[in-house]
């Protein structure tokens, strides 16, 4: 079978097709084909790392899916032909996170991804793939879906009647966009662009501010909102947002912490997270549990995902360059 392996050459990160043995599923494993992955702002960092710390030969890509082709000893839960979505980290299953989890996470530092033909996993690492949606639409949900999920609903408690504040028009961004919508939350989107702004009204939101042309938008949304600020923040672009995001927060509201669109380590002053009562709420992806509570609500309210642009495996080099431009609206997905 074919798998694509990180690889630097002469200074520039590149994907190599490689033939490999088709991998056997051992006792509570599964075997899948691979039909779909998606790209991720992660799976950008990781490529321009490829080369440094032992990247080179690792598969890539957080996010597939596809379906069940062989099955270990001792799973009864799957059966071939079973349609199924890949958990961001392999080994959190479900409760609270532990750092331990952190070295399975699929297509990282030392855990091998989706972004090849077949791929074996552990049957509690998959989630059934909702019936209305497709393997191309699965397949974007385990790393910026499960995100958004976990931040804001899990942990946030995020429901109608609620303010939500969204950073741009990215994959975590739409689908908290999404969550708001079929919650009844009101939605605030600030973006580059007055044409993803106009996509991101017909998906449900609100309140549209193009962060280029007004860059206080924190005091444009306490305008929009009588100075009351949003409920739930989600927290997308580090150090050049954190400090408005701070300043847009409501009393008793929550800042979910994820993203590092404009560099890592912000350095805030979160004084006014006391005089208003309000919380960060630190997020890294989320569980099985998490997505599979997430793939009830997507069936329940009849939720698609945004894609964008569809490629092959071997043309994945300009889908990350595509995702790079930073022109897309939605999700960037690859198929076989
Ligand atoms: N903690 C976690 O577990 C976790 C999980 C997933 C993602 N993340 C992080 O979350 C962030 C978003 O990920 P993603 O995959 O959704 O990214 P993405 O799809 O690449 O999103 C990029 C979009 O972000 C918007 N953006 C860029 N700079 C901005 C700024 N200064 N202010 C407001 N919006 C800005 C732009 O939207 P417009 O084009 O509309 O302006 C851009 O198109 C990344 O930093 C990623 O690493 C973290």
């Amino acid at each position: 079978m074919k798998a694509y392996h990180l690889n630097s050459h002469a200074g520039a990160a590149r994907l190599e097709p490689v033939e490999v043995g088709r991998p056997e599923p051992g006792e509570g494993e599964v075997r899948i084909r691979v039909e779909a992955t998606s790209l991720n702002y992660r799976d950008l960092i990781t490529l321009d790392r490829a080369g440094q710390s032992g990247l080179n030969g690792r598969v890539p890509l957080s996010d597939g899916a596809g379906i069940v082709d062989a099955i270990g000893s001792n799973v009864a839960q799957w059966h071939v032909g079973d349609r199924v979505a890949a958990s961001f980290f392999r080994d959190w299953v479900s409760g609270p996170f532990k750092s331990s989890y952190v070295s399975s996470s699929l297509g990282g530092n030392t855990t091998d991804g989706m972004l090849a033909e077949y791929v074996v996993l552990p049957a509690a690492a998959l989630v059934a793939v909702p019936a209305h949606l497709s393997l191309v639409e699965a397949a974007t949900l385990p790393c910026a879906a499960v995100t958004a999920w976990h931040g804001l609903i899990a942990r946030g408690g995020m429901c109608r009647g609620d303010t939500l504040l969204v950073q741009g028009t990215g994959g975590v961004a739409l689908f908290g966009l999404q969550f708001a919508a079929a919650l009844g939350a009101r939605a605030i989107v600030i973006s580059s662009s007055d044409e993803k702004l106009a996509r991101a009204k017909a998906l449900g939101g609100s309140t549209l501010i193009n962060y280029r042309d007004t860059p206080d938008w924190d005091v444009a949304l306490m305008k929009a909102t009588d100075g009351k600020g949003a409920s739930h923040i989600l927290e997308l672009g580090g150090p050049g947002t954190y400090d408005r995001s701070l300043r847009s927060v409501a009393s008793g509201g929550k800042i979910v912490q994820i993203g590092v669109l404009t560099g890592f380590g912000p350095k805030p002053d979160l004084a006014r997270l006391q005089w208003e009562n309000a919380d960060i709420i630190g997020v890294t992806v989320g569980s099985v549990e998490h997505f599979t509570a997430m793939s009830s609500f997507l069936t329940e309210h009849a939720i698609h995902p945004v894609v964008d642009r569809i490629y092959g495996f071997d043309d994945l080099l300009d889908a990350y360059e595509h995702l790079r431009s930073g022109s897309r609206f939605g999700k960037i997905v690859a198929t076989l």
